[in-house]
């Protein structure tokens, strides 16, 4: 059923899971680091993790690599030199490869902007969430407002001319006013990337079972539209559901992902989508979550979870569910690319989103509507795979 003529972009993706603290709201892979950090069996590890996925990339080209957690820049220069002399040994790393590492404002991270510059790092994500000293502790977050202006400033002078800042939006007792001065003291850094993200209560986090008062949902309507409408007259364009960017510098790493490129994920929990044109397969893998058990099995069979092989109607879900993120929408050459499906598999489910106003559909492609950015979850599950899977039937 698939039929792949060429392989998608690939990008690699490395996971480092401790912090200095948890913070309440945060389910990603992340630790407390309560000992020191076992920097070096940690590279170690990584490395392992990467000769035994070689064969899976073999003579393939990356075109980015994020360094994410965690907090990956509590890592030493040396631990983290040592990694990108590793992976530029093993892989065809392009010349042009975008190399972002997460960075939290922590003074002790920030001190070591300039080495992480000379490492050839040649983008920063500081996750700054607010600059709001109460809001920063009602997060729970290590650093206040000083070092949030601070970590932004080193970035500059450490010579990060491609910076993005994480906020978040809707916190606890946050009024508009709040939400739009995190705004003016973000632009006054020039970052030439913002992730602006409302805040959620995700399950198995401290605020899920213990859950703050967050502004109501009118409210967060307003802080929504009247951000967004901030952020755009600054001239950073919207091009993802909580991304924006200056011109040229779109998170090249994030748009594989919701271009449904291939990525390979190397650390703790790390997950993977690659594209096998020798068996016309797509396959999705993980590695073991845990730190310690990764860093036990890292480099043996023991450390990957089970393999996946997406079906047709899968593989056109998840393409769906990942590009009609993006504002600009895709062309429907993209589809057949990266899929290796025919179109006629979601004209169907794509004829209905059009008839209910969620889609723009022309010769160039497909864009969600302002409605369908507002319900995308509506207009992503007209893609579910029943769906598509009648289509094929029909
Ligand atoms: C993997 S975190 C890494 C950033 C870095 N560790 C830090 O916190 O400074 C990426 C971003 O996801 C966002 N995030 C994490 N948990 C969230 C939640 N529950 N709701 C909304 N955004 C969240 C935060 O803006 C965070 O900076
Ligand atoms: S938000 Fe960032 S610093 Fe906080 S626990 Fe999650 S990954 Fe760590």
């Amino acid at each position: 059923m698939f039929n792949f003529t060429t392989l998608p972009p690939l990008s690699l993706y490395i996971h480092l899971p401790w912090c200095a603290r948890k913070c309440p709201y945060c389910d990603f892979n992340s630790h407390q680091q309560d000992a020191e950090l076992p920097e070096q069996k940690y590279v170690d590890a990584l490395i392992a993790d990467l000769e035994q996925d070689l064969p899976r990339i073999w003579g393939r080209s990356v075109n980015t690599l994020f360094i994410g957690g965690g907090t990956p820049s509590l890592f030493s220069p040396a631990a983290l030199d040592r990694l990108i002399v590793a992976l530029r040994t093993r892989l065809k790393l392009s010349p042009a490869a975008e190399i972002t590492l997460e960075a939290n404002p922590g003074s002790s991270e920030y001190a070591k902007f300039k080495e992480f510059r000379a490492l050839g790092i040649n983008r920063l994500s500081i996750g700054v969430q607010s600059f709001n000293d109460t809001a920063l502790q009602r997060l729970g977050r290590i650093h206040g407002r000083r070092e949030a202006i601070a970590a932004a400033e080193a970035a500059h002078q450490a010579g990060f001319d491609n910076f993005n800042l994480d906020l978040m939006y809707g916190l606890p007792e946050q009024s508009l006013k709040d939400a739009l001065d995190d705004l003016s003291s973000a632009f006054a850094l020039e970052p030439t990337h913002l992730s602006h993200y409302q805040l959620t209560l995700e399950p198995n986090t401290w605020f899920y079972r213990h859950p703050p008062r967050l502004p109501d949902e009118d409210l967060i309507w307003d802080m929504q539209t009247q951000t967004q409408a901030r952020i755009k007259e600054h001239d950073f364009q919207h091009y993802e559901v909580s991304a924006y960017a200056k011109p040229g510098r779109a998170c090249r790493h994030n748009l594989n992902y919701w271009e449904f490129g291939d990525y390979l994920g190397i650390g703790a929990g790390a997950h993977s989508k690659i594209t096998d044109a020798s068996r016309q397969s797509i396959i999705r893998f993980c590695k073991q979550k845990q730190p310690k058990a990764y860093l036990d099995s890292a480099g043996s069979p023991a450390c990957i979870g089970e393999e996946t092989t997406l079906s047709p109607a899968a593989a056109a879900f998840e393409f769906m569910l990942n590009v009609l993120r993006l504002n600009g929408g895709f062309a429907t050459r993209l589809f057949i690319e990266r899929t290796g499906l025919p179109f006629s598999l979601v004209e169907q489910p794509l004829k209905q989103a059009e008839q209910r106003g969620l889609i723009e559909w022309d010769v160039q492609g497909v864009r969600p509507t302002e409605p369908g950015q507002r319900y995308l979850n509506d207009l992503t599950a007209l893609f579910l795979p029943q769906h598509t899977q009648r289509n094929t039937a029909c």
